[in-house]
């Protein structure tokens, strides 16, 4: 397993191009077997979570080809209706071919997902979506069996506990786009990505409207064609580096940045006076000194986003003051505070919040990544601490980051990764 070992201290200076959204390729990738001919994708992110979606989508029968950002899928042999525990297991977006499966093969067995680092990760708004579809869905030794009968659109909510689900409603809105007659749903995600989702499965003839809103309405269509489409840019990725700019007082411009995704960020970091500002399709990203404290609360988009609460722990331990952080989607996603105590960080967590007192420096020492986000802020964190970091299994971060060190070194940070295969040849 590859580890990262970073030297840090060294402020950041330079350009960053971001790369395109895991969160907004991953449903975009499934949505393409709902056609019955190829579809192109451009702008997508080489990462293990695509990769692993395109095997998924390999093991169903599709081709799915992808080289210098571009990837094609073929939908043409697709033909398998079961999608087994050992690979579900893996990556809960997995779950999103469910769809496909049950729109143009009749049926779908998919393992549930189970709990992941963050959480236990439910599905019961999933299944909300497709039994209101009228499909008949049943468990069945913890896998998911559905099938369509009489599939028929419908009105319904998919309002959880922790408000909307980004998840639930991508799976939602695929079914609906193949399913005769008209589906609303109430409660729908507002997230940047399902707005993209959307705006993908019009391109490919979908009659779909009311993205970006509660309310989204679908009418069924009989097929949908594949087309070519441009991945939007990764907001996650882009915040992460406005932390790492910041954290080391560094001067860094974000290339490929859609503002309008990073609003909560932007006056966040606004408010703890890190300089940010938006330049011809760019942000531009400076501090010269420690954060000033702020207060978080994660929520559903256009809210501060549950995915950089991490992230900006890491760089609220640097903070001039006493900050705090509540998580509203993921109660439990605090995953990353003992690896941070460890660099020297004085974080607190009590009645489901993390109180955060800044200290002047955090110290490099060995830590161990738990899981994307969490490894990010680690990453973060080693940026700014001095002396050596190790970062171990960082096979979390190249989940959902591009050649993170590659792009890091290139902003002038003392970052190496480490490969360290295994006498059997195992990675
Ligand atoms: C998506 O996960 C993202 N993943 C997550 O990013 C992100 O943190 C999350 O949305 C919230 O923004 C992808 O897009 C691949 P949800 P998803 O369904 O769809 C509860 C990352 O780091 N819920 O919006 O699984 C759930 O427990 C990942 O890139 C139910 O109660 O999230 C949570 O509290 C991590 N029942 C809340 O809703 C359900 O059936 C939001 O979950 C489904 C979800």
């Amino acid at each position: 397993m590859d580890r990262i070992v970073i030297d840090g201290g060294a402020p950041l200076r330079g350009e960053v191009q971001v790369s395109g959204s895991k969160n907004a390729t991953l449903p975009i990738m499934t949505a393409a077997l709902l056609a019955d001919s190829p579809t192109t994708l451009h702008n997508v992110p080489e990462l293990r979570d695509t990769h692993m979606m395109a095997d998924i989508l390999r093991a169903l029968g599709a081709r799915v080809d992808l080289a210098g950002g571009v990837m094609r899928v073929d939908p043409s042999a697709f033909n398998v209706a079961e999608a087994p525990y050992d690979m579900v297991r893996k990556m809960r977006a997995s779950i999103y071919v469910l769809a496909p499966m049950l729109m143009r093969l009749g049926k779908a067995k998919v393992s549930q997902p189970g709990g992941c680092a963050i959480c236990p990760r439910p599905i019961d708004l999933h299944l909300k979506g497709m039994k209101a579809l009228a499909a008949d869905v049943s468990l069945d030794h913890g896998y998911i069996v559905v099938e369509n009968r009489a599939m028929k659109g419908a009105e319904v909510s998919l309002t959880g506990p922790n408000g909307s689900s980004v998840g639930a409603t991508a799976n939602t809105v695929m079914m609906a786009a193949l399913t005769p007659g008209e589906t609303i749903i109430r409660g729908a995600a507002h997230e940047p990505e399902i707005a993209e989702l959307a705006r993908f499965l019009r391109a490919m003839g979908a009659d779909v409207e009311g993205e970006g809103s509660s309310t989204m309405r679908i009418r069924g269509v009989q097929a949908l064609k594949g087309c070519e489409y441009s991945i939007i840019p990764d907001r996650i990725e882009a915040g992460t580096f406005f932390c790492a700019a910041a954290i080391t007082e560094g001067d860094v411009v974000v290339r490929g940045v859609e503002v309008a995704h990073l609003e909560a960020v932007i006056d966040k970091l606004s408010e703890m006076g890190v300089y940010v500002a938006a330049e011809d399709g760019a942000v531009r990203v400076a501090c010269d000194g420690p954060p000033r404290p702020v207060s978080i609360r994660t929520l559903p988009f256009p809210g501060f986003p549950t995915d950089l609460q991490a992230q900006f722990m890491a760089l609220l331990s640097l903070a001039d003051g006493c900050s705090t952080i509540i998580e509203t989607i993921y109660q439990e996603r605090f995953i990353h505070v003992p690896e941070l105590q460890r660099m020297g960080a004085q974080i607190r967590l009590a009645g489901g919040q993390a109180i955060i007192e800044g200290v002047k420096k955090l110290a490099g020492a060995p830590v161990m990544a738990s899981d994307l986000r969490a490894s990010a802020a680690l990453v973060v964190a080693c940026l700014a601490a001095e002396g050596l970091t190790d970062v171990h299994r960082v096979y979390h971060i190249d989940r959902g980051y591009e050649a993170i060190e590659t792009k890091l070194s290139g902003l002038g940070a003392n970052i190496r990764r480490v490969s360290t295969t295994r006498k059997n040849g195992n990675g």
